[in-house]
């Protein structure tokens, strides 16, 4: 089948299309096979081409070390994926072939830049009945993400978000612009770091206050304002020594960052010590953070059907949404806008 792979890690030039890939077969009951009418990018893509997470993810794809010779190659990129169900396994009731679904796939599958793709049932769910295909696939990736570090991670759901103090940093990208309108959807007071030029796009999403973070010390300028309940971190690095001083001590609140170490610590380390290291440096900082009365936490993309079924509801009743709350345009377009989308047939021709 058709198929962007590539069979080694390195530079865009290693990204090879063809059309001999292998026809994916479902090994397990509760798998099903995707046609994919659209895909789209994120940063993992060109982390991931480049050999990113290559340890932990070749350690999740075989465990056991059972395949001795065969390697990752050739593999196809792409989480994001919204197409139609074409074979179920026969432990899958929940969906049948011809419905239109969408999922993000887990990294250490094959990918979405491919005419089919296999996922577990638990990871797909029914595409939002509002968004087209090519809206559809721009969404699950960046809205699991996010999902993760908000709820499940940060413990926030729309029952305890009300008037909640909240800070995006890095609010213009994939995660933070679904971020913003997660937290608005429930009600919080968001403020929203980013560059003035995407500055009107997440004022439009709903952000209360926008910060323009190349216009002089970031962190003297969110000094002024009144302090935080939740902080969602997707920029990393140098924000982290700052970033928790601006939270309300000994009330709960929470950082939860996107950008970790964990990967890289396998690839620099190995498995083993690339794990003691990320444990040892996680428990330091949650123990150092707690004992000043915050909570510092990490979180990850985590591949969840239910979670999108949640996000498909939310994406469905988002134009009243948006209509209330904001005079623009359909709540989602702009969630559309903010990534790259790829339609590998339009691709192709
Ligand atoms: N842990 C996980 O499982 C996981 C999953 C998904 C993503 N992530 C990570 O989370 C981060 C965000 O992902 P994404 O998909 O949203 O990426 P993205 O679409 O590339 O967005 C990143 C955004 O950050 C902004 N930015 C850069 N430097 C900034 C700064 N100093 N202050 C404020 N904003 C800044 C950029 O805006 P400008 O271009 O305007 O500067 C850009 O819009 C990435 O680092 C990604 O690797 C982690």
């Amino acid at each position: 089948m058709p198929s962007w792979v590539i069979d080694r890690y390195g530079s865009n030039d290693v990204l090879r299309f063809t059309r001999d890939m292998v026809f994916p077969v479902i090994h397990f009951p509760n798998e099903v096979i995707i046609k994919v009418h659209a895909a789209s990018l994120n940063p993992i893509d060109l982390s991931m081409r480049s050999g990113y997470g290559a340890t932990a993810l070749n350690m999740k794809r075989d465990p056991l070390k059972l395949k001795a010779g065969e390697t990752e190659f050739p593999l196809t990129l792409g989480r994001d994926v919204s197409g139609v169900v074409m074979e179920c396994g026969l432990g899958v009731s929940y969906f049948k072939p011809g419905d239109e679904v969408w999922a993000a796939i887990p990294p250490w599958k094959q990918g979405t830049l491919s005419e089919f793709v296999v996922a577990s049932g638990n990871e797909v769910s029914f595409k939002p009945k509002c968004l087209s295909h090519t809206e559809a696939a721009a969404l699950p990736y960046v809205g699991l993400t996010a999902w993760s570090a908000i709820n499940q991670v940060g413990g926030l759901n729309q029952s305890n978000c009300s008037g909640k103090r909240i800070l995006i940093l890095g609010a213009s990208g994939g995660v933070g612009t679904f971020a913003v309108q997660l937290m608005k959807a429930w009600d919080a007071h968001v403020t929203a770091v980013c560059s003035h030029d995407a500055s009107t796009l997440v004022k439009k999403l709903g952000a209360d206050d926008v910060i323009d973070y190349k216009s002089g010390n970031l962190e003297e300028q969110l000094k002024t304002l009144p302090l935080f309940d939740f902080i969602l971190d997707n920029v990393g690095g140098s924000t982290e020594k700052w970033a928790l001083d601006l939270l309300k001590k000994w009330s709960g609140a929470t950082y939860v960052t996107l950008v970790t170490p964990f990967l890289i610590n396998m690839d620099k380390l190995g498995v083993a010590d690339g794990m003691l290291q990320t444990g040892v440096t996680v428990g330091s900082k949650t123990l150092k953070h707690l004992l000043k009365g915050v909570h510092y936490r990490w979180a990850f993309f985590m591949p969840s059907g239910p979670s999108l079924d949640e996000i498909a509801e939310l994406v469905d009743s988002g134009k009243s949404l948006q209509q209330q709350r904001f005079s623009s345009d359909g709540f989602i377009v702009f969630l559309c806008e903010s990534k790259r989308i790829l339609n590998p047939s339009v691709n192709e021709e």
